[in-house]
């Protein structure tokens, strides 16, 4: 077992202590693909940062504030450079989300506009109407699986706001597939490079998923541009945007920033919606708080941007959901140069996560970590740090009210018409794909007001 190493004021940094049971070869690469939620809760324990080995890579994970600020806001020692981000890019391109610090700048100032604050009624109109939609079609007595339910309703949203014409369902159904595959496979792909040298049918599956996506985004992009008609849509303010020196985007970057902004804003948004559902689910107390304040707002019908006022609680459940299970679990960076994080030296090279899923379990910050309570985020309550769900300084996110107002909703939409009842009594397993997922949770759906039949 390796000893835990703290720096001495005299010796100056020293390496940064390696989480035990490593196996040759491989290192912690089994844990981190078969319980790596578990492996990481065993790691603050050891010092921050914490070396892992996953096969011939090393991975420093920081979970102290003090380390994930440094690291998310000096820039000129970490960057969205390496391996890891070279093959997100494969798959998304150099997206907002995902560029190297360099190219940020300028990106940023041209998605910027399209997440002004000014857009989110219209964004909200498509969220009630796409919320609205799904529940239509759940029935008193049938089973659903939720987390499949907030993805098709996430990705249906981020379509419709970000191309909201000329896609047809079918369409769209292949691009929803299509990244389905793709988030599944690109977590396996971060951590075991070699699943894409092995010829097994889901190497086969995700070229497939890979190629679909690619020509799906590119035909939308060219469909504007050829149609040059002003959608009212995140991608005709795209079209329209130019950076300092006066430059639209070229099609390729335009791709990109599609591809980061629907993976981006569906898969995060979906993974928070479906834990919020499961442990309202599994309190019900919290559940019998929410439904009062939906009783007295908008009821059983779809909640409303104007609802939102009324809403407090059901913002609060969403926050703390967010704490628990935060959908950006691990952000990685990669040091330019030599640094010095916690007293520890890193090398030029190395791939630092910082991770939020054990920032926002700390006991110290939070007490009684793993308990679910949204009076946490009370009015008045005080907000520490350490809750960075969707990160900080210049790559905070831009979707963080659009994500927020969605999930919160949909959230009172369910609430005002349905009480859901997991079918098993088992815990949850979280799969930290890129995003931390639920997984499968089939519920029971029970209708709270009379539905109309049909
Ligand atoms: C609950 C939902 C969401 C969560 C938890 C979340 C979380 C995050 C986090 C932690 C980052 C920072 C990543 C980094 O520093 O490398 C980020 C960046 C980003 N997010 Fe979100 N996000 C959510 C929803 C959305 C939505 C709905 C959109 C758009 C529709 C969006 C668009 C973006 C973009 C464009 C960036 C990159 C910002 C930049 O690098 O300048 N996000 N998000």
């Amino acid at each position: 077992m390796s000893a835990i190493r703290v720096p001495s004021p005299n010796r100056g940094p020293v390496h940064p202590a390696t989480a035990p049971g490593g196996l040759p070869l491989l290192g912690h690469l089994p844990a981190m693909v078969t319980r790596p939620l578990a492996f990481l809760d065993t790691l603050p324990a050891l010092g921050d940062p914490v070396r892992v080995r996953v096969g011939p890579r090393d991975l420093y994970i920081v979970s102290t504030p003090e380390s994930i600020h440094r690291v998310l806001t000096e820039r000129a020692d970490y960057d969205r450079s390496g391996p890891l981000y070279a093959k997100i890019r494969t798959f998304l391109g150099n997206g907002l989300a995902t560029c190297p610090h360099a190219d940020h700048r300028r990106l940023r100032r041209i998605v910027q506009p399209a997440f002004q604050r000014a857009l989110l009624p219209r964004y909200a109109e498509a969220m009630t109407a796409e919320t609205a939609a799904l529940t239509a079609r759940w029935r008193p007595g049938r089973t659903v699986d939720i987390t499949h339910e907030a993805f098709t309703l996430t990705t249906a949203v981020a379509v419709r706001t970000l191309f909201s014409a000329g896609l047809t369902p079918g369409a769209a159904e292949r691009l929803r597939h299509a990244l389905d595959v793709l988030l599944r496979g690109l977590y396996l792909r971060v951590v075991l490079p070699a699943a894409d040298l092995l010829p097994t049918p889901s190497r086969f599956e995700y070229r497939r998923a890979l190629r679909s996506w690619h020509a799906g985004v590119a035909g939308i992009v060219a469909d504007y541009r050829a149609r040059g008609v002003d959608h009212g849509d995140v991608l005709s303010l795209l079209l329209a945007a130019r950076d300092e020196d006066g430059r639209p985007l070229d099609e390729r970057e335009l791709a990109d920033q599609v591809a980061t902004l629907v993976l981006a804003g569906a898969e995060t948004t979906s993974s928070a919606l479906a834990w919020a559902l499961r442990l309202v689910a599994e309190h019900p107390e919290v559940e019998r708080k929410l439904h009062a304040e939906v009783d007295a707002g908008p009821a059983d019908r779809p909640a409303r941007w104007e609802d939102l006022g009324q809403l407090p609680y059901a913002g609060q459940v969403v926050n703390e959901t967010l704490r628990l299970y935060p959908p950006a679990w691990a952000i990685s960076r990669t040091t330019a140069r030599p640094v010095e994080l916690g007293g520890a030296r890193l090398p030029a090279g190395a791939l630092v996560v910082c991770c939020l899923y054990l920032l926002q379990r700390r006991p110290d910050l939070f007490p009684d970590p793993t308990r679910f309570d949204p009076d946490r985020f009370a009015p008045g309550a005080v907000q520490r740090d350490a809750y960075l769900p969707f990160g900080l300084g210049a790559t905070r996110c831009l979707g963080d009210r659009f994500g927020a107002v969605e999930a919160t909703l949909a959230l009172a939409t369910v609430a005002g018409r349905w009480r859901l009842r997991p079918v098993s009594d088992g815990a949850v397993r979280p799969v930290p794909r890129l995003v931390l997922s639920p997984g499968p949770q089939p519920v029971r759906l029970t209708a709270r007001v009379s539905a109309p039949a049909g």
